[in-house]
Formats: structure tokens, C-alpha cells, sequence
């Protein structure tokens, strides 16, 4: 694991691996740790960089809201700083809402994007609300109730009974998030674009992958984004949730280097 100073904060990351730079953006209330199976995948035959975005994992939190738009500029400047100018980019549900403004903001360092339990529309106006309470509620009491409320929604109930690893894996990154982080990604979510008319334009090879299960981003987001996004791929992971890399490792990451093959 390496740090490097992005403005105003210490970003950490790992690099791992030789051959076409593929960057991987975690979900919310997670950390880069998320990706370790697809790192182990992918390494033997692509440069993987797993960044933990603003706030959450070993990265620095600041006060006030962590922005996609921010999280996004942070990542092209760790690309700089790696002299990486053209990478696949990846993110899996808030790392998909970081990669879509990625796109947006710099569509010219995209190689390829993979879309993974996201969505393109921004929140709505009680959903907004809802992260502002969520926020209040870290900052005040932690992460433990926040992760309590979440579970149920990230994995699907078969995980949560049958596989007592995948739900401590889980529960342990949200329990080790920083509350003044997970407050200032929640505020950044609130804030978010609507990403729905930038789909059309998106140009590149574009692999979008959903959990048959997923509670928080539902296939029909996915749906969606397949219809809008020209050539764009969907694949459905049966008995997966939110958390469609833990759940199903091995079909994920099939998926994963299938794409990247025919991308290359
Ligand atoms: C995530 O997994 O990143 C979040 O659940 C996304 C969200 O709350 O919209």
C-alpha cells in the first residue's frame, strides 16, 4: 500500500501488477480491501490501482461533503501522479457514481468502464434527506448502528445465514470507516449529478454487472443503462446482492476478464 498527497489530503492506494492500468472505485461505507479477489484475478495480467476515495478506508477525511465530482478529480490525479494516461475504469455502486464523473469530466483517459451495482440517476429529493439524517447519525454515534442497517440490504439473505465470512468481511470494513468519512461521502452522494443523459454519450467498451438480488441498485437500473449505453454489456449474477464481487468472486471476475480481453 502506497500514500501520495492529493491537495488537501493523504490519498492511499495499491499497484498492483503489469500491462493495461484497470482502476477499481469501492463502494460506500467501504475501502480499497473490497477488491482483493479481483486484484488476485487480475494482477497476473493487468496493472490494477485500487484507491481508497476520499474519507473512507486509510485515505483522509476532510469536513463537508466528499463530491463524485471531487473523488473523480482525485483519482486523475493519482493517474497523473503514475503517469498513467489512459486506464479502465471500474467502480462498484458510489465507485460507479465516482467512475460515471470520471467519464464525464475526463472521457479522454477512458479506455473502458465497468459499471457494477450502480445507477445513473442522482437521489431524490427524500433519498437526499435520508443521507443527510445518515450523515448526522455517523457523526454522532459511529459506525455500528449504520452497519447494522445496512447488512440486510448489501448481501442477500442466503449470504447472511449461510456465509458467516462474507458478512464479517463486510461488517468489518464498514465497522473500520472513519464516521467523519462516511458523513462527508454521504453528503458528496446527496449531492450527485444525474448521470442519465451523459449514457448516451458514452463511447467506450462498457461492461455493466448487477446482482440478480441487489436491494440498494436494482437490476432495472442496470436495465437502464445497458438500453442507454451503445454497445454496453449486462450481465446478472444469480444469488448475489448489493456486493456482487464477494458474493459471486468467481463469476464476477470471469465477467471481468472476459471484458478486459476483448477490450485490450
Ligand atoms: C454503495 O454501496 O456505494 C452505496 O450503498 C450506494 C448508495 O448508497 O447509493
Amino acid at each position: 500500500m502506497s500514500f501520495t498527497r492529493v491537495d488537501d489530503i493523504q490519498l492511499a492506494y495499491t499497484d498492483t501488477g503489469m500491462g493495461l492500468p484497470v482502476v477499481l472505485l469501492h463502494g460506500y461505507p467501504f475501502n480499497r480491501s473490497l477488491w482483493t479477489e479481483q486484484v488476485n484475478a487480475l494482477s497476473n495480467s493487468y496493472r490494477v490501482i485500487t484507491p481508497d476515495l476520499r474519507g473512507l478506508g486509510e485515505s483522509d477525511a476532510v469536513p463537508g461533503a466528499a463530491t463524485m465530482n471531487r473523488m473523480a478529480r482525485d483519482v486523475a490525479a493519482l493517474l497523473d501522479q503514475l503517469e498513467i494516461s489512459r486506464a479502465v475504469v471500474g467502480g462498484l455502486s458510489m465507485g460507479g457514481y465516482v467512475a460515471l464523473a470520471f467519464y464525464k469530466q475526463f472521457r479522454s483517459r477512458v479506455r473502458a468502464l465497468i459499471l457494477a451495482d450502480t445507477r445513473a440517476q442522482a437521489d431524490t429529493e427524500e433519498g437526499k434527506q435520508k443521507r443527510f439524517e445518515q450523515a448526522e447519525k455517523a457523526r454522532a454515534e459511529g459506525m455500528a448502528g449504520i452497519a447494522d442497517s445496512m447488512l440486510p440490504k448489501l448481501l442477500t439473505p442466503e449470504t447472511v445465514s449461510k456465509r458467516p465470512e462474507v458478512v464479517k468481511r463486510v461488517r468489518d470494513m464498514m465497522l473500520k470507516t472513519k464516521p467523519e468519512g462516511a458523513a462527508a461521502a454521504l453528503r458528496g452522494m446527496a449531492e450527485r449529478d444525474d448521470q442519465t443523459p451523459l449514457l448516451a454519450k458514452i463511447t467506450v467498451p462498457t461492461l455493466i454487472l448487477v446482482g440478480a438480488e441487489d436491494a440498494i441498485t436494482p437490476v432495472g437500473d442496470s436495465e437502464q443503462m445497458h438500453q442507454a449505453i451503445a454497445g454496453s454489456r449486462l450481465v446478472v449474477l444469480e444469488n448475489a446482492g448489493h456486493v456482487s464481487n464477494l458474493e459471486r468472486t468467481d463469476e464476477f471476475n470471469q465477467a471481468l476478464l472476459e471484458f478486459l480481453q476483448e477490450s485490450n
